[in-house]
C-alpha cells in the first residue's frame, strides 16, 4: 500500500487511474481542492461533453453540499419565493455525474464563465468566522490562526486570475498572494482584479448588494454560510459580469440572521465602493 492510499483515500487513486473517462481537471480553477492532491486525491473536474463543472460527492462535507444543491434546486421549491431568489446567485446543479470505472459520484454544476471569452476569474472566502458548529477544538484553532486580518476584514482572497488582453495572457495569484493581503493592500488587490474598470466594480457592487438583501429578507433562522465563498467572473471584453455563491461544504442550518456572512459581504463591499 503506498502512502497515498494510507492518506483516508478510499481505494481510488487518479494518479494510477487517471481521471474518469469524459473528464479533464478544471483548466481555469483559481482556488480549492485539486485532483490528485487533495485528502482524498478528489476534485474539481470538468465534464468534456456539457462542459459542466464536477465536484465529487466523496464525504461528509461534500455530501452537506450535494444535499443544499439538490434543496435548491428542487422542483418541489419552485414556489417557494427564498429558494427562487436565491438561485439566481448560485450555480445551476445539473444532476449528478458518475464515473463507471469507480462508481464515484459527482455534483454536476453549470460553469458561471459558460459563454465568456477569457474570463477573469476570482473567489473570496466570505466571513471572519470559518469553522462550522462541527468544528473540534483544533479545527477552530487552525481556522481561527489562518489569516490574521480575518476579524477586521470579515472576507479573505482566496485566488484570482486576470486575462490581459494587450499581452493575451494571464496573472495568476494564488492562497499566498491573499494570505499576505493587509487592509491596505487589499485594495490593490481588487483593482488589479478588475483592472480599475469602474463600470465593473459597479456592477459587482451592485450584484453583491442584492446578494445581502437575500440575506437580509430570506435567509432568516434558515443557513449559515460558513466559510462560503462568492466567485466573480468577467469576460475579456468587460460586457459580461457575474458574481456567484459557490462553496456549500459548510452550510449549516440557523436561527435569526447569518451575521458572520453579512459583516464579510458588507465589508467587501465597503471595499469595492471605495473604488468608484
Ligand atoms: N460553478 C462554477 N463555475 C466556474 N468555476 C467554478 C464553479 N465552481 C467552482 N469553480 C472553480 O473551482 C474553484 C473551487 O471551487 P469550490 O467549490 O470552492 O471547491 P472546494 O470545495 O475545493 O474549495 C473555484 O475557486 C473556481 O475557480
Ligand atoms: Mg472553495
Amino acid at each position: 500500500m503506498n502512502s497515498s492510499r494510507e492518506n483516508g483515500d478510499k481505494g481510488l487513486d487518479p494518479r494510477e487511474d487517471g481521471f474518469p473517462e469524459g473528464t479533464d481537471p478544471l483548466d481555469n480553477q483559481v482556488a480549492g481542492h485539486r485532483f490528485g492532491y487533495s485528502a482524498t486525491h478528489l476534485a474539481l473536474l470538468r465534464h468534456l461533453e456539457s462542459n459542466d463543472i464536477l465536484k465529487p460527492i466523496c464525504d461528509k462535507r461534500s455530501e452537506r453540499e450535494f444535499r443544499l444543491y439538490s434543496k435548491i434546486w428542487d422542483s418541489n421549491h419552485d414556489f417557494h419565493e427564498d429558494i427562487q431568489t436565491l438561485r439566481q446567485f448560485v450555480p445551476k446543479m445539473n444532476g449528478v455525474f458518475v464515473d463507471h470505472k469507480t462508481g464515484r459520484e459527482y455534483l454536476r454544476l453549470e460553469d458561471m464563465t459558460n459563454g465568456m471569452t477569457s474570463p477573469s476569474i476570482l473567489d473570496v472566502k466570505i466571513g471572519p468566522k470559518t469553522y462550522d458548529p462541527e468544528a473540534n477544538e483544533r479545527k477552530i484553532a487552525s481556522e481561527s490562526g489562518k489569516y490574521r486580518f480575518a476579524e477586521l476584514l470579515g472576507f479573505r482572497l482566496l485566488g484570482m486570475r486576470i486575462y490581459k488582453s494587450k499581452d493575451n495572457e494571464y496573472i495568476v495569484k494564488d492562497k499566498d498572494y491573499g494570505i499576505s493581503l493587509t487592509p491596505d493592500t487589499v485594495n490593490e488587490a481588487i483593482t488589479l482584479f478588475v483592472q480599475n474598470n469602474k463600470a465593473l466594480i459597479s456592477e459587482f457592487g451592485h450584484q453583491m448588494r442584492a446578494i445581502g438583501e437575500w440575506f437580509e429578507t430570506h435567509n432568516t433562522d434558515k443557513w449559515q454560510f460558513i466559510s462560503s465563498s462568492l466567485l466573480f467572473a468577467y469576460d475579456c471584453n468587460q460586457s459580461k459580469a457575474l458574481v456567484k455563491m459557490i462553496d456549500f461544504a459548510h452550510v449549516f442550518p440557523n436561527e435569526g440572521r447569518d451575521d458572520n456572512y453579512l459583516f464579510g459581504l458588507n465589508k467587501l463591499i465597503t471595499y469595492f465602493d471605495n473604488l468608484l
